[in-house]
């Protein structure tokens, strides 16, 4: 039975309110997402789940509240790793106490197999104290690598041995764990240390 409501001539006005403030609840909802999302475009980077040179699991959760400085490489690298992460030291360096505090540079490592616990503590540890060091099984590292877009492969070398050719790419995550912006491996101190007093500052 539909029987008319003694109220009816004012459903026009309800349903008005209604909508007004269904439209408040999507503004709320929707418009957060917007000025959070960064306008560069596709996502770089993601979750990840390593062990650190202390032997300690980790994750990107863990990390949260201060920027990441992130570089893959392979302690076994003769060249350009080394370079890089002399640079990210000297940046790192450059910065306030206050800013070193909310930055940390992460070494993660594109040769799990070679590269253990103790053989990553040794390496970070010959660059500076405040380097964390990531590693964990290929199946740990392989994705990572994909979130981040990196490149590797390995070359063998004439002693036995192999090398692995890779990208060379420094990522910075904001507090929040959201790429923010990347520079390559071989950029100046100054500048790197530009771009991590930005992305504190944010
Ligand atoms: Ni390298």
């Amino acid at each position: 039975m539909n029987r008319p409501s003694p109220h009816s001539h004012r459903r026009p006005a309800a349903l008005l309110a209604g909508l007004a403030a269904l439209l408040v609840v999507i503004a709320i909802a929707v418009v957060p997402r917007f000025l959070e999302t960064a306008p560069e475009g596709p996502s770089i980077g993601g979750p990840f789940s390593l062990i650190d040179h202390t032997g300690r699991s980790v994750t990107d959760a863990d990390y949260r509240g201060k920027v990441m400085l992130i570089y893959f490489g392979y302690t076994f690298c003769p060249d350009v790793c080394p370079t890089t992460l002399g640079t990210v030291t000297q940046a790192y360096d450059l910065l306030s106490p206050e800013d070193q505090a909310r930055v940390v540079p992460i070494f993660i490592t594109v040769d799990p197999e070679r590269d253990t616990v103790d053989q990553i503590a040794q390496y970070v540890g010959s660059f500076s104290p405040a380097v964390v060091g990531l590693t964990g099984s290929p199946e740990q590292i392989e994705p990572v690598m994909k979130e981040f877009r990196v490149y590797a492969r390995k070359a063998d070398t004439e002693d036995g041995n192999y090398s692995v050719d890779h990208s060379s790419i420094l990522y910075l995550m904001d507090a929040k764990g959201r790429y923010a912006m990347h520079f390559p491996g071989d950029v100046n101190p100054k500048d790197l240390a530009a771009g991590l007093r930005k992305v504190i500052g944010k």
